[in-house]
């Protein structure tokens, strides 16, 4: 059986010190009822280490929302895998929607980092998922495809690897992929994972579903076979609902 997962991604929202009080506010309630699945928030960089503090009793994962391929050095504006652990990280989100659209990340960047965040004993969460013109062509499963297997090249070992499913045009778009569309792809992931990884460790990764997940939404999306939770934005910013979203899981 595999243990559902459930992250929050912040992006660009909240100061320190609001992190810090939706971080704690998330905590008391999943330190206090003891969840089923895992859950993680992802705050943005200023924001990590105050909020680590707040959380670290709770269980609740630390992750970060993007890093850099190298250690240190001169790449004005980066972080690198080795700051985030140390700032209390245990995941990184990789390839997000918009980062590939809005900061021209691709599938070999996305591999890079992929690389260096598991080298770096980082878990990942590695977001695939097509356009709303790509599906409207039909190259959903290509594209998801190309965007699984370039992003994992010379990765050998997956135990530490999540992959989130998020179609770009269900992200903060207020559209959800029905469970049946969700699961459709999920399950294409997973044959593909087989097919690079064999049985045992497709069965073992975990696939969330991600794009407008909301509390009225995600227990139908989370009860399907190849669906193990979710990777939530807006939602994610109010702590009820995030709470909501995660007690859906199981
Ligand atoms: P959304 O974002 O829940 O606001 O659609 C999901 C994501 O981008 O991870």
């Amino acid at each position: 059986m595999r243990r559902k997962i459930v992250v929050g991604n912040w992006k660009m929202n909240n100061t320190i010190a609001e992190s810090v009080d939706l971080a704690t506010a998330i905590a008391e309630k999943v330190g206090a009822d003891g969840v089923q699945c895992e859950v993680g928030i992802a705050p943005t960089f200023p924001a990590l280490y105050e909020v680590c503090k707040v959380i670290e009793w709770s269980g609740i994962r630390l992750c970060a929302q993007n890093c850099h391929y190298e250690s240190d050095g001169p790449f004005t504006g980066e972080v690198s895998t080795r700051m985030l652990a140390a700032a209390g990280c245990s995941y990184v989100i990789l390839g997000h929607s918009e980062r590939r659209q809005l900061f021209g990340e691709t599938n070999a960047t996305v591999n890079l980092k992929v690389k260096k965040a598991l080298a770096e004993g980082l878990s990942v969460i590695l977001c695939v998922g097509e356009t709303l013109d790509e599906r409207e062509r039909g190259v959903t499963g290509q594209i998801v495809t190309a965007q699984v297997v370039e992003g994992l090249i010379d990765v050998t070992d997956i135990s530490k690897l999540v992959i989130a499913y998020e179609p770009v045009w269900a992200i903060g778009t207020g559209k959800t992929a029905t469970k049946e569309q969700a699961q459709e792809v999920h399950a294409l992931i997973r044959a593909k994972v087989t097919e690079l990884y064999g049985q045992k460790a497709a069965d073992h990764l975990r696939i969330q579903y991600g794009g407008s997940v909301k509390p009225s939404n995600a227990a139908e999306l989370f009860a399907m076979p190849d669906i193990d939770g979710g990777l939530i934005g807006g939602a994610s910013l109010n702590a009820d609902d995030f709470m909501a979203i995660v007690e859906a899981a199981g």
